[in-house]
């Protein structure tokens, strides 16, 4: 749980020893990285990262609850050749990990999305690029080669999502990640506290504080890493240089109106592989097969929607209950290391996804940064396998559940 974690907690003594401390430590776990963010962004662009919904009380019950499913340690298997390797979407991966798609994530660090690509395709897995990115799509997918999974929201001008679609493929997109949990953006107390629905004096103010309080970032991703704008819309709205106009322009376009005949109507337009993200339901996850989705992503997300809602962890039975193994299921929300990785798998998930901790690896360590926690949850999740004797990903399941301390997985929403 990040609250008390040790890295957060040296940043809460202050002082120049404890940033020394923080500096000459190794990172290594998300943790780490994200005390590392919290020490170079300006408040407003970690707490935008970092925040969720209201209370909060989803985004803890995401980082918690994984803590919860109990794995069942196995000794003597011949576990000498352990393989990480899995298919997503069809797509080879090293490990079963994709990269959320992260709104403002160039904001992060410079041209975020183009180094978090190229870590992605260091490790081997997809990175997703979001509709509001910064980085327009051309620009990520000319700095790799590996084809970027594009992120789409449905907004009211039916001609753009086309042409936004026609982009994508052309870029070599073949991968449609659908976002459907957002009919209108959530309710972010740390947001609002920052000034971010305001745009008078007072707001510039406390921003403008925020910003000198961290030259580092205002340099190297400010001043040198422009333009910051949302790349893949910037020549649809207007005032193409103001990130205040543009966000009004995008809260504007979010469509509340769609419904599962505008998913026929998206599954007619694009030709690749669609998966559905943002659906916490059995019966929505019924639909969504039906309709026509290749798979799912299961998310809640990452707790910035609605407040009180259940966790990946706990609702992920039941949806894999309700469309069966043959459908490719994807969860996010809370994952922070290769243990929640296996938990994910082990309860019937084929893959997932991480948001947070990469953008807190790329601004707390630049793309080495997310090199290394790559690495590290690929050295977990193998270390997971090993020490529960499976050597091929397709083989985890409940069966390497612990049955005395978990609930029937039918039933773990119940009970958490
Ligand atoms: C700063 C931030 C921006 C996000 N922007 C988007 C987005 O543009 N599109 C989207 O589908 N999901 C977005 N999400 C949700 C993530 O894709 C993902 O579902 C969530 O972060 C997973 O939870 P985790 O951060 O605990 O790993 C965003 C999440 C965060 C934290």
């Amino acid at each position: 749980m990040h609250h008390d974690g040790p890295g957060s907690g040296a940043l809460h003594c202050g002082g120049g020893l404890t940033a020394m401390t923080l500096k000459l430590s190794y990172p290594a776990t998300a943790e780490d990285y994200r005390a590392r963010a919290r020490a170079r962004l300006p408040r407003f662009l970690f707490d935008y990262l970092d925040g969720g919904a209201t209370d909060e009380q989803t985004l803890r019950a995401n980082e918690t609850e994984w803590d919860g499913i109990k794995l069942r340690q196995r000794v003597l298997i011949d576990v000498d050749q352990v393989d990480t390797t899995s298919t997503l979407a069809g797509e080879t991966c090293d490990m079963p990990v994709v990269l959320a798609p992260l709104g403002l994530a160039g904001m992060m660090a410079r041209r975020g999305e183009v180094q978090a690509a190229r870590s992605a395709e260091a490790a081997g897995i997809p990175f997703t690029l979001s509709t509001v990115g910064i980085c327009p799509v051309e620009e990520v997918q000319t700095s790799v080669s590996r084809a970027a999974w594009f992120q789409l929201y449905m907004i009211r001008d039916r001609a753009r999502i086309e042409a936004l679609l026609d982009k994508a493929w052309a870029a070599g997109c073949r991968t449609l990640v659908f976002t459907v949990d957002l009919p209108q953006p959530g309710m972010r107390h740390r947001d609002f506290r920052n000034g971010l629905s305001s745009s008078g004096a007072r707001a510039k103010a406390l921003k403008a504080v925020q910003l000198l309080s961290r030259p580092g970032w205002l340099w190297d991703v400010a001043v040198r890493g422009g333009p910051l704008n949302f790349g893949n819309l910037s020549d649809v709205v207007p005032n193409a240089g103001d990130l205040d106009a543009f966000k009004s322009w995008i809260d504007a376009q979010f469509d509340p109106t769609v419904t599962w005949a505008d998913i026929e109507w998206l599954r007619r337009h694009w030709k690749g592989t669609l998966l559905l993200k943002g659906i916490l339901d059995g019966e929505d996850a019924r639909q969504a097969v039906s309709v026509g989705a290749d798979g799912i992503i299961v998310s809640n997300h990452g707790g910035r929607q609605l407040d009180g809602v259940a966790s990946g962890a706990s609702k992920l039975p039941e949806i894999v209950a309700a469309v069966g193994s043959e459908t490719e299921l994807l969860v996010d929300g809370g994952i922070r290391s290769g243990v929640d990785i296996f938990r994910a798998l082990a309860l019937g998930a084929r893959g997932v996804m991480i948001g947070r901790p990469w953008a807190w690896a790329l601004a707390g360590g630049g793309e080495a940064g997310l090199n290394n926690l790559l690495a590290s949850l690929q050295q977990e999740l193998r270390l997971a396998m090993t020490l529960t004797g499976v050597t091929r990903i397709a083989d985890i399941g409940t069966d390497q559940l612990d049955r005395n301390s978990n609930p029937e997985p039918g039933k773990l929403g119940e009970q958490q």
